[in-house]
């Protein structure tokens, strides 16, 4: 329960040899690609795009070696040591160096049922040189949380008034389960101050390691200057399958399949909840997504109880992985167990919470 991938039980096994014979056909070489990326993948990104409301011609899209590569390459090129970037609290990006190894401070800011919460930042970005805001508006990581609609306007209209750019990660957002989710906030930029990132680590195959960064083409330019320099592009191999799988079609049959068995998993996630956490946590029902944010009601030592369950065989993300202050909260996977091993896991957590707590 603490991984943060798809379950091996959906990799689309057959569609994927299809898709490889496909590929395997089209290609005449495997050299070198332009710095932005394969031309042909850049083209069926940017049709995808259109459907999700952002207007993005090839040129203003770079291919990156998954979503993580991209916040290494702003690091590099956009921002200066000394500068701090806003977040939620938690955040993924508390469990990474990224930011902080080039130099960079990191400031949480709070969350509740709709998303960030926008009160603070124009005060704060004086205050704290904030140079740039990081959000994750579609089931947040770890939260599973759902920026609304509301929210996502407010958000922009703040960071448009305070000339405040945005990281908007949403690599999780084609995972809905109940409904899609609103526009991405890219999709309502008319300033150019949205960086979008896009993956497919978390809907197909995260060892491919494709992920897109859309934003204004100079910026684009530049960091695909700095990636060329850095790897000289991302596998041409890797690039050529998920074009196929955007132009074949089987990308939008395969993610409503997956969108189907995350409801199933996350619906046997919270009945086992109900039946063994009823009167030890609390937690809300993510909308989409990989994870549940659980919220521990007796106080536990997280280290305790990371080393108890791992001798049980679970393995937990601590909340404090992602807030140092969350050492009440698990952030539970439902996308890579199998229905019994989560039905199974959830008990038994129950119980080693339950012995710890004696
Ligand atoms: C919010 C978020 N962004 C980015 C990533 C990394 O994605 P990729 O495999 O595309 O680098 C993850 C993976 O856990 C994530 O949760």
């Amino acid at each position: 329960m603490g991984t943060g991938e798809l379950s091996p039980d959906l990799f689309p096994r057959e569609m994927m040899k299809q898709i490889m014979n496909r590929v395997s056909d089209r290609i005449d070489s495997l050299g070198y690609e332009e710095p932005k990326g394969l031309l042909f993948l850049r083209e069926q990104l940017s049709t995808y795009l259109k459907t999700i409301g952002i207007e993005a011609s090839p040129s203003s899209i770079l291919i990156v070696s998954g979503a993580l590569q991209a916040l290494q390459l702003i690091s590099i090129g956009l921002l200066h040591r000394g500068s701090t970037i806003f977040l939620e609290k938690p955040s993924y990006l508390y469990s990474l160096h990224v930011f902080q190894s080039a130099g960079m401070r990191l400031f949480g800011l709070p969350l509740d049922g709709e998303g960030i919460q926008t009160k603070m930042i124009a005060q704060q970005k004086k205050r704290q040189n904030a140079s740039l805001i990081y959000t994750i508006p579609s089931f947040h990581n770890p939260t599973g949380i759902l920026m609304s609609k509301e929210r996502r306007r407010e958000l922009m209209d703040v960071c448009e008034q305070e000339q405040l750019p945005i990281i908007e990660d949403d690599v999780y957002r084609e995972l809905w389960i109940d409904s899609p989710p609103p526009l991405p906030l890219k999709a309502i930029d008319n300033n150019g101050l949205v960086l979008y990132l896009g993956s497919i680590s978390k809907t197909l195959s995260p060892g491919l390691r494709i992920g897109w960064m859309v934003g204004p083409k100079p910026v684009i330019e530049r960091l695909a200057d700095i990636k060329m320099q850095t790897d000289y592009g991302s596998s041409s191999l890797s690039q050529w399958v998920a074009a196929e799988w955007l132009s074949s079609g089987l990308y939008h049959q395969h993610l409503e399949k997956v969108r189907t068995e995350l409801k199933v998993r996350r619906d046997v996630m919270i009945n086992s909840l109900q039946k063994h956490f009823f009167d030890i946590a609390t937690w809300s029902v993510p909308k989409g997504g990989f994870y549940l944010w659980l919220r521990l009601l007796p106080p536990i030592s997280s280290r305790k109880l990371f080393e108890k369950a791992l001798e049980h065989g679970i393995l937990l993300n601590p909340g404090n992985v992602y807030d140092h202050h969350a050492t009440q909260y698990l952030r539970l996977s439902y996308s890579y167990a199998s229905l019994d091993e989560l039905e199974n896991g959830i008990f038994r957590l129950s119980e080693v919470i339950r012995q710890l707590t004696l």
